[in-house]
Formats: C-alpha cells, structure tokens, sequence
C-alpha cells in the first residue's frame, strides 16, 4: 500500500547557522575557476556544466485529468508551454568528449502563472536534472570541501600535453565536486561515454510540489531515443562527438520525454535535507505529470545556441514558490547559480534575459 503524499509545510526543512558562510565560500571558489577558464578561452563559460552537447526548442504538454494532488504548481493547469532544452556535460572545462563525464539537462518552461520565488525574475520555471538519482554531497560543505580541490586543479589548457595533464587531474576532482565518485573514472578506464538522448535524468533534491514535496524526473518515450538508452558514442577522436551525434540524431527524430514527480510519503523514508538517500521508487512511485515535445531540429543551430547558452541561465531559483527548492543542498544553490551568470554576464558583455 502507497502512503498518502506528506503536506507541505515551511518545517519540512531544517536550517543550519551555518548556510550562508558554505555559500560564500562557494562563491570564492567558483570565482577561482570561472577566472581561469575565462582566461584560458577569453569567453566566460558556466563555471559547473559549462559544455553543451545541444540546445533543443519543444513544448511541455501538462497532463489533462491529474489527480488533485498531482495537479500542484505548474502542472495544476493542463495546457501548452514553450521550452528549451540543455544538454551539457558537469565540468566547469570545456573537456574533449574522450573524458566521459555524467550528464546534465537544464530545462526553461516558459509562460508559467503564479508567485515567483524572491528575486525570480520573469515567467519561466527551470528545472535542472542529472543523469543519476542522488547527489553525493550530503550538505553544501562537504560539497565545498570538494569544490576547492577542482579549484586549485582547474589548470590552464595551453598545450596538448597540459590538456591531457589538467584533464587527468580535472576529471577526477570534477567528479569529486559534483559528489560523484568512480573509480573507473579515477583511472580514466571511462564510465560509458552514454547517449544524452537516451538517459533518464533526476533533480536529486526535492522541491514544494504545491500542497506536497517531489523530486522529478524526465525519461525518454520516443521510441527513437529509447532505442539510443544504454548507447554509447563512438568517440573516435572527436573532441565534439557528443555534440555532432546529437545533431546527427535530432536531424531525424522527434523526440519525446515524459515529465514525472516523486511524490514524498514519509519524511523519514524519503528525506529533504540529504539528496544521498535515494527515494525508494516502490514506496514512492515517479508518476507523470506532462510531456516534453522536440521535433527534428538542428541541435546546434547557431542563432539558438546563441540565444540559450549564452544569453539565458538556468537555475532551480528561477521559477514559481510552488517549486520552491528544498533541503540544505538546494539552499545553497541559490547564490551560486546567480552568482556564475552574472560572471558570464559582465566578462562577456551579455547580459542573460528570461525569455517570454
Ligand atoms: C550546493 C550544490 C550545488 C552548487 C553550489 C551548484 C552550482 C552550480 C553552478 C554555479 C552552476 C552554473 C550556473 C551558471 O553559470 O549558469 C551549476 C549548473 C548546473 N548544475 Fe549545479 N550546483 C549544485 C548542485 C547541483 C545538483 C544537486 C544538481 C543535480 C541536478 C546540479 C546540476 C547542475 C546542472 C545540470 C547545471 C547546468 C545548468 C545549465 O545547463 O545551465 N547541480 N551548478
């Protein structure tokens, strides 16, 4: 038997003295690394998940019918939203696709009603989701701990030799600051160089969901992406395989992803201030809520990659207080995000706008 949905309620979080100076400290160290690679590429690139495998334009369908208390946020009203799609890579360094590293996607729903988060500008709800279904870092300051080590690594990439030395290094301290640790990455055995379009990716932390607490999810449909699960890419060299099998891919494929929430049942079993709990999916079922639409386009199409890589940020901030970003992780999450934009923004000379 399924237990109900826990209510939400401003104590399902826990907030420690400490929060604000682990965000300060992360600011510091996202600074060390955002000024050396912006020197080392003269462009200022996101200082986590700075490469981009392709940028997608679809729609978000929310589903007609949903139980009331799947029927929270932005998914209470059934309807049509435009979006845009990430897919990246976690190094804050533009690595050749040879270095295997998990996956991110970053999503912008946009024209969506209701009281913004503070400081959230516009109309978007962003969602950012990895490949994976937990975070390592228990809190921001293990994080932290993490973070300074790929600081002091991020090396400068000048010469072939120094590339493969600083990627060495960056790969196994890019692991550590994401929290994700593997041993066969750590001897550059390389995790299977997967398939973006054939993951299924998580939020990892939780989020208000309305009346509830969620995580979510987004998972591949389409026929044509789920044959592409458990693929993996033929990198031959290719410093951009990712990118250029992407692109080779959307040329063909409409691509179809379902949108589903993990709705919290029991506060102990399915905890919001540690994302290294993994959500038992029995006791707490991923049901769908929506459907995510991109039809066949060019995945690197030059005008939108402009326009989403460079003149857009993503963060799990940016959005609606339904959503509100729960847990320790989540909190700290807030400044930094804004904080590496705002670097982009002034280096680059381009300020970020949330589209409408
Ligand atoms: C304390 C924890 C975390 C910190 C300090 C942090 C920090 C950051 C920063 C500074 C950026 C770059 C933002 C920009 O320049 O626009 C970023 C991007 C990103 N982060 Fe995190 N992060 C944290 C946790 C997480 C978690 C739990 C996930 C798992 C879903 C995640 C996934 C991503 C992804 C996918 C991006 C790329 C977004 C895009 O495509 O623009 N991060 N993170």
């Amino acid at each position: 038997m399924i237990a109900q949905p826990v209510r939400y309620s401003p104590d399902v979080e826990t907030i420690r003295p400490d929060e604000q100076e682990t965000v300060q400290g992360l600011n510091d160290a996202f600074d060390t690394i955002l000024e050396r690679t912006a020197a080392d590429y003269g462009h200022a690139v996101r200082s986590v998940h700075a490469k981009s495998h392709g940028i997608l334009e679809g729609e978000l369908v929310v589903d007609e019918g949903l139980p009331p208390e799947l029927a929270q946020g932005l998914f209470a009203t059934p309807g049509t939203h435009k979006v845009f799609l990430r897919l990246s890579t976690n190094a804050g360094d533009i690595l050749p696709d040879a270095i295997s590293l998990p996956r991110g996607l970053a999503i912008k729903v946009l024209d969506v009603p209701g009281d913004r988060l503070p400081g959230a500008e516009g109309t978007v709800q962003d969602f950012v989701l990895v490949n994976g279904t937990v975070f390592q870092a228990k809190t921001a300051d293990k994080f932290l701990g993490n973070l300074k080590m790929l600081a002091a690594t991020t090396d400068r990439i000048e010469g072939t030799k120094k590339v493969a030395s600083a990627v060495l290094r960056g790969v196994t301290s890019a692991l550590g600051a994401v929290g994700i640790e593997s041993p066969a990455l750590n001897s550059l055995g390389g995790a299977p160089n997967v398939e973006p379009l054939g993951e299924t990716y998580y939020s990892t932390t939780p989020f208000r969901y309305g009346d509830h607490v969620a995580k979510f999810s987004v998972a591949p449909v389409a026929p044509a992406l789920t044959a592409l699960t458990g693929e993996t890419i033929a990198v031959d060299g290719r410093d951009n395989a990712i990118r250029e099998e992407v692109q080779k891919e959307m040329a063909g494929l409409d691509a179809e992803w379902e949108f589903r929430v993990q709705l919290c049942r029991d506060l102990e079993r399915q905890p919001v201030e540690d994302p290294t709990v993994e959500w038992n999916e029995e006791e707490a079922p991923f049901q769908r809520v929506a459907t995510i639409r991109a039809k066949r386009q060019d995945s690197w199409d030059e005008a939108r990659v402009q326009a989403v890589n460079e003149e857009m940020r993503f963060s799990v901030w940016t959005g609606i207080a339904d959503h509100q970003p729960l847990g320790n992780i989540n909190r700290a999450r807030r400044e930094p995000y804004r904080h590496s934009a705002d670097f982009r923004a002034r280096f680059n000379g381009c300020p970020y706008h949330e589209p409408r």
